[in-house]
């Protein structure tokens, strides 16, 4: 049996953690820790064997429910895997006794002012230490599992049995499950067993960044693939992974067992094929259960690069016709939605419109139904190219932050500040992270012409506290950061950071996607980012 493989592989990619950012920083949407009870079973694990459990702030409307699966990567091999297993990505061991909402993800601030239809809901956010996208059975480590669980999609399963027990959500009315990244394929390919599960409610998804995978184009592989990964496509062939295990017979290791959460009706369609069923494209007409607008990926460029956004934003628009002409067997209550915007960063930031509308807008309008904005909860943006420029089509949307523009990289920054505070005496191996802001105050200008901002110190200040300094390579500041970007470091604040820091390229949107189909060995522990940034310093960093 020929099992997932391709899309993993590039879910590790996936662009680890994308969640809506906000600049409001308060308390407000404060969410409790509660963990699965030790009995959990099956599942309840994370990577490492500590128990898996949410974050839940009680709402004001006992009817409405916002579930929130967190995003961050994944991983199939096992260098990857044990890179994340010791992290935030794979234990509860560090996790916070509080989160708060606000800034996890919109729908779960509980200010009726900035989230006006659903801040009266309970809340709910699942954190991601399985690596799995959510979709994981493992629940007794194997050889093929490297020793660890990859149990997402039970932990999935437990939490929801737990919130009927202890927070009634048997008796919502509306539920929506939603996630961003890693975390929207979760909410994916979750939401028809929650859908099950609760009969007697309105239950829809609502995913973010997560268009995992396009199908290719008709001149590159043929159906049901996934479109070529840079390595070929650079090579000016066609092939990406997947297909060329496919190809040669050899059998793909369901390392998280998932190939059985997975749609029996796109499992039986697909016969031998049933890699392809873990593919957003081919599951699509599959799932049952409405999906809202989502913002995949889009385009970009740079020379071969620019082409090969091209061709991903040509595969996306032309893959997301699926959900433009309704192409699912099965009735849902009304059409799904889509909001794609030509928009180069890894999810829509919440300020881009598309012929005026944001996507919180037709997703609130959209989950209700209340087709104030009917006519626009299928959006796709189309891109001229520039004159001059025929040959590109880069992002058009006209938020800037969705342009081209090569801008320094983050990376640069971490390393010149990561630089001045080993020169400065502040980074020592496991110093505690307060010690060193304390010492980074004393050397304030410093830091200062090193255009070290406070975000920066404080990440790389506590990076140094969990992992120690890498002492085994003579430039540390570099090794650093290549940790920094190796996605080992707390994604949320990967994100936060990205979006706070000016003057920072944001993350590809495009790139997930796209960077989803790099050759993983390329890319692994580096930060898919980099494999451009070598080529043209594109300044995509920390994606992963
Ligand atoms: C994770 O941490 C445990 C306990 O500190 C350690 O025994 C194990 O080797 C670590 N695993 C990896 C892959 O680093
Ligand atoms: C993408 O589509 C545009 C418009 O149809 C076309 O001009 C361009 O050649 C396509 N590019 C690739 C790489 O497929
Ligand atoms: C990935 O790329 C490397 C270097 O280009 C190559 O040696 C390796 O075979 C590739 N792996 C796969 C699975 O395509």
């Amino acid at each position: 049996m020929m099992n997932l493989g391709k899309t993993f592989l590039l879910l590790l990619l996936l662009g680890c953690g994308f969640e809506q950012v906000y600049s409001d920083d308060s308390d407000d949407g404060a969410m409790t820790y509660v963990p699965l009870p030790d009995t959990t079973s099956p599942g309840g694990k994370c990577m490492d064997g500590t128990q898996a459990g949410y974050y839940i702030r009680d709402g004001s409307d006992p009817t409405l429910f916002v579930i929130h699966l967190k995003g961050g990567g994944a991983c199939i091999s096992k260098d990857d895997c044990d890179g994340r297993v010791n992290t935030t990505l794979g234990s509860s061991r560090d996790w916070e006794d509080t989160k708060n909402g606000a800034a996890l993800q919109r729908q779960l601030n509980p200010d009726c002012s900035e989230n006006p239809v659903f801040c009266d809901a309970t809340a709910v956010h699942v954190p991601y230490c399985t690596s799995d996208t959510h979709q994981g059975t493992v629940d007794e480590p194997t050889e093929l599992s490297y020793g660890y669980y990859f149990d997402g999609h039970l932990n999935f399963r437990a939490i929801i049995e737990m919130l009927i027990v202890e927070s009634g959500l048997g008796e919502a009315d509306n539920v929506l499950l939603t996630g961003g990244s890693a975390g929207s394929v979760g909410a994916l390919f979750n939401v028809d067993w929650l859908s099950d599960r609760l009969q007697n409610a309105a239950v829809k998804a609502s995913v973010y960044a997560g268009w995992y995978f396009p199908s290719a184009l008709d001149d590159d592989l043929p159906e049901p693939h996934n479109p070529s990964d840079y390595p070929h496509f650079a090579a000016g062939e066609n092939g990406n992974q997947l297909y060329d295990i496919v190809e040669s017979g050899e059998e793909f290791p369901d390392v998280w067992g998932m190939i059985d959460s997975l749609s029996p009706d796109c499992l039986e369609a697909f016969g031998d094929d049933k890699w392809a069923c873990s593919s957003a494209h081919f599951a699509y007409k599959y799932i049952k259960r409405n999906l809202a607008p989502h913002d995949p990926a889009d385009e970009d460029e740079v020379d071969t690069v620019k082409r090969y956004y091209q061709m991903w934003g040509n595969a996306t628009r032309r893959s997301l016709q699926v959900v433009v002409d309704d192409d699912v067997l099965f009735p849902k209550p009304h059409p799904d939605g889509v909001f794609s915007a030509s928009c180069r960063t890894h999810g829509t930031p919440s300020n881009v419109v598309i012929d005026g509308f944001s996507h919180e807008q037709l997703v609130r309008d959209w989950f209700f139904q209340e087709q104030q904005f009917e006519d626009h909860y299928k959006l796709i943006e189309e891109c001229t190219p520039l004159e001059g420029e025929e040959d590109y089509v880069i992002p058009c949307n006209t938020n800037p932050v969705c342009a081209y523009e090569p801008q320094p990289s983050k990376k640069d920054t971490f390393k010149t500040c990561a630089e001045a505070l080993f020169q400065g005496g502040c980074l020592k191996s496991f110093v505690s992270s307060s010690t060193c802001l304390r010492c980074a105050r004393d050397i304030q200008d410093e830091l200062a012409r090193a255009k070290c901002t406070l975000d920066t110190v404080s990440r790389v200040c506590k990076y140094v506290e969990a992992n120690g300094i890498p002492s085994n390579n003579n430039d540390r500041a570099t090794r650093l950061t290549e940790d920094l970007d190796g996605g080992y470091f707390d994604d949320e604040m990967d994100t936060q950071l990205i979006d706070r820091t000016e003057n920072s390229p944001p993350i590809l949107n495009h790139a997930s996607s796209l960077l989803g189909g790099f050759n993983l060995s390329a890319m692994q522990l580096r930060g898919h980012g980099r494999v451009i940034e070598d080529k043209e310093d594109y300044g995509v960093v920390m994606v992963m």
